[in-house]
């Protein structure tokens, strides 16, 4: 067989010849390899998923040594820059195609018509205090909306299916824009669908009638660049909820809840942390220092599958120049910059391939904007949410895909005798 792998186990001396398909082989295969007829067969053992492809995608390529991402086949900064709006890009990784005009109306009208929020999740969130985290909140919101929608358990009902993928589309801006509200201890404004979804989102936020056109087009192209980045950690959260056969809005609370940790979206509110604390120029050589003793991790750098600049940093970086032309240079950004430089020269930081991530620069552009630090992952789940719910319609209508449910090693104790409490 020509692609295919030859091994030999050394304790029986039997061959086995195992396919090879798309790079890869299915550990299934693995489990023909045993010693005698009792034996379980050989795992793949792989902790945090390092080399384990788990599902087949169509959604987005990663190429991480080239530092290239592409939704559908379409390079991120063509659509960065060339999409006028975030709704198309949102139909391209969910549909698999560019829309006509024709069919983003349709998909918009469905979505923008969803933006209005049932008056019990308002009372649920003004029941948190208004210095809760935003992103706590947005979790609870998210799998309090699956008690509004019970219909919404028939997954494989595809016309019942798309309705939640409106629903959390429309709903989702307005939650984060409550959120804010709340937080802030204001009013909550109504949707203004007349304004573009990234429009509405904002002046739903910020309590406008109108956006400015360089925040409204910073929103649109910060909501683009987090749309989707195929298996990552959240939406390997909301793949494996879906394959429990649950609601959408349990699996997207999940994912905003991985979402959270500071290892992933989260490190974009760890990154202005991080600059405060350095505060200035003069402590960035001392910091770094911290960071290569081990001391410290360089927030918004490093990436599990890009070992290049992530391209998404490179656009967000230019994205920035453009948003303090209005607003005025966020302080931080000198630190920032500083901060790179030095990294990108450093061996320690060359040698393990560490690039500023998506999450270095778009918190200087959200701060800038006006949004307090512990709201950027609420940002960060907006974007992403077309993204979680692209890949979990994949994983539903995916007929490889059973309930997700992986195998253990077990080195603990073997069988043992019950002990009295009077005799330990
Ligand atoms: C996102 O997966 C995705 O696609 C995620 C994401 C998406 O769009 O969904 O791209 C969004 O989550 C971006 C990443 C945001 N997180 C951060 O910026 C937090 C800081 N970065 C890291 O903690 C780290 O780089 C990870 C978590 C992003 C990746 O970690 P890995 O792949 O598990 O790598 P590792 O922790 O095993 O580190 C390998 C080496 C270690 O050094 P040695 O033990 O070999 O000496 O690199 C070092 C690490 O100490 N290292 C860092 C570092 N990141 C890795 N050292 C200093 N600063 C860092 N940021």
């Amino acid at each position: 067989m020509v692609n295919s792998l030859q091994i030999t186990d050394s304790r029986t001396q039997k061959q086995y010849t195992i396919p090879i398909e798309n790079g890869a082989i299915r550990t299934m295969e693995l489990r023909n390899i045993k010693v005698n007829d009792d034996d379980f067969g050989i795992m793949g053992y792989d902790p945090a998923f390092m080399n384990t492809a788990s599902v087949k995608s169509k959604i987005t390529y990663i190429d991480g040594d080239k530092g290239i991402l592409r939704y559908r086949g379409y390079p991120i900064e063509q659509l960065a820059e060339e999409s006028h709006s975030f709704l198309e890009v949102a139909y391209l990784i969910f549909h698999g195609e560019l829309p006509t005009k024709d069919q983003l109306d349709e998909w918009r009208s469905n979505i923008m018509s969803e933006c209005f929020i049932p008056e019990s999740i308002a009372t649920i969130l003004k029941g948190f205090d208004l210095s809760s985290h935003p992103m706590g909140m947005l979790v609870s919101l998210l799998g309090a909306l699956s008690t509004l929608y019970p219909e919404s358990q028939n997954i494989h009902d595809p016309t019942i299916r798309m309705k939640q993928v409106y629903r959390l589309m429309g709903h989702t801006p307005t939650l984060c824009a409550m959120i804010f509200r709340h937080t802030k201890g204001l009013p909550f404004q109504e949707p203004n669908l007349q304004l573009s979804y990234s429009g509405n989102f904002l002046a739903m936020t910020f309590g406008t009638t109108t956006v400015h056109p360089v925040f409204e087009r910073a929103m649109r192209v910060l909501l683009i660049l987090h749309a989707d980045h195929e298996q990552n950690c959240s939406t390997n959260v909301m793949r494996c909820i879906g394959s429990s056969l649950a609601n959408p809005y349990a699996a997207a609370a999940g994912a905003t809840a991985a979402l959270w940790g500071p290892l992933h979206g989260g490190a974009n509110e760890e990154v202005l942390k991080m600059l405060d604390e350095i505060r200035t120029i003069e402590n960035v050589p001392a910091f770094i220092k911290e960071v290569k003793e081990g001391k410290r991790r360089l927030m918004g750098f490093g990436h599990r599958v890009y070992k290049n600049y992530d391209p998404r940093a490179r656009v967000i970086k230019q994205l920035a120049y453009e948003v303090f032309e209005v607003t005025g240079k966020n302080p931080k950004l000198e630190i920032a910059l500083a901060l790179e430089k030095i990294a990108l020269e450093d061996e320690y930081f060359i040698k393990r391939r560490l690039y500023p991530n998506v999450d270095f620069y778009s918190g200087l552009i959200y701060q800038a904007m006006g949004f307090p630090t512990n709201f950027f992952t609420v940002l960060f789940a907006l974007g992403r949410m077309i993204g979680w719910l692209a890949q979990w319609n994949e994983h539903i209508t995916d007929p490889e895909q059973k309930i997700a449910r992986p195998r253990q090693v077990y080195v603990g104790y073997d069988e043992r005798p019950y002990i009295p409490i009077n005799q330990r």
